[in-house]
């Protein structure tokens, strides 16, 4: 059974989700307790940000043992504890997977340090003497994601004059060397760690990254020698591999490309089930925009027969409700935006708050704990604070202690056992869109159709389209002024009809 091709998968940020036990951060027990509130969301499966000992240098994403939980979220137990009851609530785990990289405090990586260059203990890693006179300039111009070099430099000595290392995200991140087997036999054995443990799946980090062209030409608009080289797919191919032992288990890669060609070609039969990129929420709140990154999506993963997949935000983006415009019509937009989201064929991603429509949080500097701010980069904090899940002070219900990043006052009335009493709450508009994805006879599409969907024609500044073989229509105005329903019966109406009429920053299903 390929579930995961129609999928609602919730991301559970898991520092911010619930804390069980007083220190301000999330953690795995936490999550255990809102199995209640995700089954009653109606959401398929979750996807855990990253629970594995860190140093924290870039909130979990830099780890020390892949095969480990860090005591902060819980432990191995916890995990057993929490897929179990989990799949008790008809809902499946899947968990973050970092391939690219570890943390500079990895025993590897430490042990890399500690021997000389030209090592085995070096050559998991990229490790190059500097160019210059005395090698003090790193041996090429990469960049890193987060901003600087892409290199940093080990601290000289008398024996040695101190290599560089390659970081493609915070210097506390060193890129592993995907050339080295024995890297790839420690990724089989992460993966077979938690496929035995009963997970359904992974993931996958920065999924077109892994290999280089460290020695190859220098980046050019076509190839950019950091990411996205031909070898990636091999590498694919093995965690495919890997997993097809473990019946019903799903890769899911987050990809960023340049084309959709490149992009399809994570999603053939023997690599990635799903991919997803972030073309949809790159789009502003413009029907053109929407339906062009749609198209786009859908042309990548149809020429391989894959399913799409389709996200609005995570933890690194500015939430919907203020991408798209501020207050109320931020929040409308978001609204009109998650029905076009979950009527489109395919997988989807809900990230933890987006169903109750909070606004990213307007962090004072101090507050900010992001790697990216400190190297002078946009932080990412915003859409990252507490979920607020009652009324009540200190912090909403998400902990009794100090939560680890402050939660601003405005997420009070956005708080979720609100929003359950609340009929026309986001939460409410997203459980019954998702109780309609599962149940009304208009989502269910026959396997595999060509084209997915259909557009119809639509007034300027507006779109329209119905998933292929189905009754569902879901239609969008992005425009300035009211414009007539398409014909069928409205579902689900993402916010009031104006006298019959579809009103600007709104979206409806129709069947
Ligand atoms: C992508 C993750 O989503 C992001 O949060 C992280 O900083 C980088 N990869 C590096 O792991």
């Amino acid at each position: 059974m390929q579930w995961w091709r129609d999928a609602v998968f919730y991301q559970v940020y898991v520092p911010s989700f619930t804390d069980s036990d007083g220190d301000g951060l999330g953690d795995l027990q936490g999550v255990r307790g809102r199995l209640g509130y995700l089954e009653l969301l109606g959401v398929d499966a979750l996807w855990l940000s990253p629970i594995y000992p860190s140093p924290m240098v870039d909130n979990g994403y830099d780890i020390i043992d892949h095969r480990a939980v860090d005591p902060v979220w819980g432990d191995l137990d916890a995990v057993d504890e929490l897929v179990a009851d989990a799949h008790a609530h008809g809902i499946r785990v899947t968990v973050d997977l970092v391939p690219n990289h570890t943390s500079d405090r990895h025993p590897w990586f430490c042990a890399a340090l500690a021997s000389p260059p030209g090592s085995p203990e070096r050559a998991r890693y990229h490790f190059r003497p500097g160019s210059g006179e005395d090698g003090e300039e790193p041996p090429n111009g990469w960049r890193s994601v987060f901003g600087g070099s892409a290199w940093t430099r080990e601290p000289s000595s008398e024996e040695s004059p101190g290599e560089w290392y390659l970081h493609l995200f915070s210097p506390a991140q060193p890129d592993l060397n995907w050339t080295n087997l024995e890297v790839w036999a420690d990724l089989d054995k992460t993966l077979r760690f938690w496929l035995d443990r009963g997970v359904d799946g992974f993931r996958i980090d920065a999924a077109h990254g892994m290999c280089k062209q460290l020695d190859g030409a220098p980046a050019s608009p076509d190839d950019d020698p950091r990411f996205d080289q031909d070898d990636v797919h091999d590498v694919h191919r093995m965690i495919r591999a890997t997993l097809d032992h473990y019946p019903e288990r799903v890769a899911i890669g987050a990809i960023g490309v340049r084309s959709a060609a490149r992009f399809s070609r994570y999603v053939r039969g023997d690599e990635l089930h799903l991919a997803v990129d972030t073309r949809l929420a790159a789009s502003r709140f413009d029907a053109d925009e929407v339906r062009a990154a749609i198209e786009d999506c859908l042309e990548s993963v149809g020429s391989v027969g894959a399913a799409a997949s389709w996200l609005l935000s995570d933890h690194d983006l500015s939430r919907p409700a203020s991408r798209y415009g501020a207050g109320i019509v931020g929040r409308a937009r978001a609204r009109a935006m998650a029905l076009v989201q979950l009527a489109l064929p395919g997988a989807a991603y809900v990230y933890n708050g987006d169903e109750l429509g909070l606004p990213d949080a307007d962090l004072p500097d101090a507050a900010r704990r992001d790697a990216v701010w400190h190297h002078g980069e946009d932080s990412r904090d915003g859409c990252r604070v507490p979920q607020p899940w009652e009324e009540d002070l200190p912090a909403y219900g998400f902990t009794t202690g100090e939560p680890w990043l402050p939660i601003p006052d405005e997420y009070a009335a956005l708080n979720a056992a609100a929003q359950l009493e609340d009929t026309g709450s986001t939460l409410s508009l997203y459980r019954r869109a998702l109780e309609l994805r599962r149940l009304h006879p208009a989502f269910t599409t026959p396997a595999a159709q060509d084209p997915p969907l259909e557009w119809f024609g639509a007034p300027p500044g507006c779109l329209a389209f119905r998933r292929t073989g189905t009754t569902l229509v879901c239609a969008l105005n992005t425009s300035s002024t009211p414009v007539a329903l398409p014909p069928g019966d409205p579902l689900l109406v993402s916010g009031p009809l104006d006298d019959g009429m579809l009103p600007p920053d709104t979206a409806v299903w129709l069947a």
